[in-house]
């Protein structure tokens, strides 16, 4: 077992460990470095698999004291049965699921490539072994192309029938001065019902553009009548 993954030890539990020596053993992923990126409910790490492609391998956290709250809005997403472990599992399922839909409607986003339990390893968004930056970080970037992309990424995946539903400066890397959305964990299929979180995404857009001294924000309603007449 390398260095890293008996460093992370301490904060993933057996059956993570399990599941990277199986990502590992099948090709799928390398040694780990990093991490890239790290919150409150996941890491990421860098990798290479067998085709010496560069990935990111971003692993749930099977960690319950993250996990004591789940935010209200898993009730859109059905039941959940199946013990704990399940629904951290769940959480990736989700994200791979959207972000393989994201990627398949032609939204900057990375490729999806593998989901197993836990962890999701997709198409890393960097140059050499540096990720790119967060648009929090890096807003060196044309501020009116850079709305009309994000604007256009928020009504394809409408379109395609769901909302990101996290959708910040933090969630958008800036990829040599392209926009790229990552973190689908809080996707949601977009009804009547989660309209909300759609017009809060619509929000926070346009507040941080507005900040940057964008002028001429579209409204939230025409950006959602541009998905969907009767939403
Ligand atoms: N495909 C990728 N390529 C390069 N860097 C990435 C990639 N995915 C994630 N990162 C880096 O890792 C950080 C964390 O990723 P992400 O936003 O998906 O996780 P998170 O905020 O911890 O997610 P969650 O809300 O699921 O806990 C990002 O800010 C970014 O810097
Ligand atoms: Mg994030």
């Amino acid at each position: 077992m390398s260095e890293l993954k008996k460093t992370y030890l301490h904060v993933f539990d057996e059956s993570t460990i399990y599941n990277v020596n199986k990502l590992e053993s099948d090709g799928y992923i390398g040694q780990l470095s990093g991490p890239i990126g790290s919150g409150k409910e996941s890491y990421v790490f860098l990798s290479t698999d067998l085709q010496k492609r560069k990935v990111a391998v971003k692993i749930h956290r099977h960690n319950i004291e993250s996990f004591k709250e789940i935010p209200s809005y898993l009730r859109f997403r059905g039941s959940k049965t199946g013990g704990f472990l399940k629904t951290i599992d769940d959480w990736s399922r989700y994200e791979f699921t959207f972000m393989s839909k994201a990627f398949s409607v032609g939204v900057n986003s990375p490729e999806p490539y593998r989901l197993f339990r836990n962890i999701i390893v997709m198409q890393f968004i960097g140059e050499d072994d540096t990720p790119a930056n967060t648009a929090v970080k890096d807003t060196n970037f044309n501020l009116d192309s850079w709305y009309t992309k994000i604007i256009d990424f928020i009504v394809k995946l409408g379109q395609k029938g769901f909302l990101h539903g996290d959708l910040s400066p933090y969630n958008i890397l800036n990829f040599k001065g392209e926009p790229y959305l990552i973190d689908f964990s809080q996707a949601l299929k977009l009804t009547n019902f989660t309209k909300d979180f759609l017009v809060r995404d619509i929000l926070n857009i346009n507040n941080w553009f507005n900040k940057l001294g964008k002028k001429e924000l579209l409204n939230t309603e025409e950006i959602i009548s541009r998905i969907d007449k009767n939403l």
